[in-house]
């Protein structure tokens, strides 16, 4: 039987957990639960680039707009330590929202750069200051050597990847391939809320990219075959937010092949849910 992963609420208890790790190589995987085969690859991952993997769980507040799914973000921590237990995972940082964000706390991280690119931050204002703050947290309490992040978030990725080095917070950030179910669509915790018609119709956003990756590199022109993906996406039924492709380093605009390596990102809401995705061109 696995034995339950230790569980830190307070910093303090974080500390005491982690001083048999002191002289230890340390992974943290951040996540907000509801845990998924994603992010069991990340904590595999973890395992192989550290000594000891910490996994935090927190639902961070303020990376949500109040019009958004903070109140029903599925939160499943029994299962979520089943699973982490089985991974062998022997620290996991759950502290409560009053530990992260006390009475007073006064300070935001506001990231520029690829957080101001026009993908996820048109849609989502608000998400990349939270994240960024949260993270440099997770960072500063965990203090691990390195820490592990799915590319399903690419912008999230690049964004943390950039505040790790300008901040000089000494956490080597490292991007971890998107797990996909067999019929492609990535794993996301926000799967869970797509009704069986929904489910059916959502992996065709992977499926898009898939087909416009290919034409973009047999030559076809950017803009031509970004208008045919976003009209097949919305003729599927979504309402599309953005298909584009970028500058797979910086998230700048490109204008053709010669601008990259490429990454072609999508965004689009399915009912209520709003899926997002990418793949390397
Ligand atoms: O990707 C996530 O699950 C979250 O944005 C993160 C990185 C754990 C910060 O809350």
């Amino acid at each position: 039987m696995s034995t339950r992963p230790r569980i830190a609420r307070t910093v303090p208890a974080l500390r005491r957990a982690m001083e048999p790790f002191a002289r230890a190589t340390v992974a943290l995987v951040p996540t907000m639960g509801a845990l998924h085969d994603g992010h069991i690859a990340l904590v595999r991952q973890a395992r192989k680039r550290a000594r000891r993997v910490v996994v935090s769980i927190f639902v961070n507040p303020t990376q949500f707009a109040p019009n958004e799914d903070f109140g029903s973000y599925p939160r499943t921590f029994n299962s979520d330590l089943k699973a982490l237990a089985a991974e062998k995972v022997e620290l996991v940082w759950a502290p409560t929202a009053q530990v992260m964000y006390p009475e007073g706390f006064a300070t935001k991280i506001d990231p520029q750069g690829a957080a101001k690119v026009g993908l996820e931050d048109t849609f989502r204002p608000h998400f990349f200051s939270g994240v960024a703050t949260v993270v440099a947290k997770l960072f500063t309490q965990v203090r691990p050597d390195c820490a592990l992040f799915g590319e399903k978030d690419y912008q999230q990725l690049r964004v943390v990847t950039a505040m790790a080095r300008d901040l000089d917070l000494g956490v080597k950030v490292i991007g971890i391939p998107t797990v996909r179910e067999k019929d492609g669509l990535a794993m996301s915790s926000r799967n869970a809320y797509l009704t069986e018609h929904e489910r059916k119709m959502a992996p065709v956003l992977y499926r898009t990219l898939k087909a416009s990756a290919k034409a973009i590199k047999q030559g076809e022109t950017i803009e031509r075959v970004l208008e045919q993906g976003r009209a097949h996406i919305e003729q599927a039924g979504f309402a599309l937010d953005y298909l584009e492709a970028r500058n797979a380093g910086t998230l700048a605009k490109v204008q053709s092949l010669k601008d990259g390596p490429l990454r072609l990102l999508v965004a689009a809401k399915i009912g209520k849910t709003r899926l997002i995705d990418n793949i390397a061109i």
